[in-house]
């Protein structure tokens, strides 16, 4: 079983990419969990309800309307954020706020380095970080402070999208752990080709099975495969006991 790393995604965050029903939550929800048990808080911008049934965090705040939500005004616990009843331009409206929020708060903080690291998790990336956002810093400013500077105030990301290739690379290409599902899609391919060492490898997230992903740490590339969330990995199978872990801690 690979080991996620925790002290690196502090440093560079994470990244997961996939076809639809590929994994990628699943995989997520998993990385989220290890956060959580060593220390970090994490917020997740949800707009598919998977984050409020079996998940490492249980506090879901469904958004209404941005208007009645201002970031501001929710403490910093372990939050899945539902979207799903805001338009798309109301998502947006709602994670450019949050972003202004978390760093405005940091950077007022005394002593942002003694605090806990805060995780802001982005499912469908290519809303928030769509391809040429380092170009328009009036519309994406907020995102991409957090993006570029959130790590000295101990804020880090993760991106997860099933359209990599609308998804900027700059904010990717920071990323030391990439987890690349199952995808067929042209344009895709050619995007995530860049990101691989060999053409070989790249080849591969074309046949991938469900929950199988190319992870890619620091430059090396090993296929692996999680399991749904909630279920034993299969090295605990045999034990006959199963080791209980807090699954969060506010
Ligand atoms: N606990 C579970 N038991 C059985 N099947 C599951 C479980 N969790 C997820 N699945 C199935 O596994 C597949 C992967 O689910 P997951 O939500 O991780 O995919 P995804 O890549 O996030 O998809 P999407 O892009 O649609 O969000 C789906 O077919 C889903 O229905
Ligand atoms: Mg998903």
């Amino acid at each position: 079983m690979h080991k996620f790393d925790v002290e690196e995604a502090k440093e560079t965050g994470f990244y997961v990419s996939g076809t639809s029903g590929s994994g990628k939550t699943t995989l997520a929800k998993h990385l989220v969990k290890d956060l959580i048990l060593n220390g970090c808080t994490v917020i997740v911008l949800d707009a598919s309800r998977a984050w409020s049934t079996n998940s490492p965090i249980n506090n879901t705040v469904t958004l209404n309307t941005p208007l009645q939500n201002n970031p501001t005004r929710y403490p910093v616990v372990n939050t899945v954020f539902d979207m799903t009843k805001l338009a798309i331009a109301e998502r947006f409206t709602f994670c450019d706020k949050l972003c202004e929020a978390t760093m405005q708060s940091r950077i007022n903080a005394p002593n942002p380095k003694k605090l806990d690291w805060l995780f802001l998790v982005f499912e469908e990336a290519q809303l928030y970080l769509s391809n040429g956002c380092m170009r328009s810093l009036h519309k994406y400013g907020n995102v991409l402070n957090v993006i570029s500077n959130g790590r000295n105030f101990n804020v880090r990301f993760g991106i997860i999208t099933q359209f990599p290739a609308n998804v900027d690379k700059a904010p990717v290409k920071i990323t030391q752990q990439r987890y690349f599902g199952l995808t067929t899609e042209k344009n895709d391919l050619t995007y995530i080709k860049s990101f691989f060492n060999t053409k070989q490898e790249a080849e591969q997230v074309r046949n991938l099975e469900k929950l199988e992903f190319m992870y890619q740490y620091r430059g090396k590339t090993e296929k692996i495969k999680t399991y749904y969330f909630g279920d034993a990995p299969k090295k605990y199978e045999l034990t006959g006991y199963q080791i209980e872990l807090p699954t969060y801690i506010l």
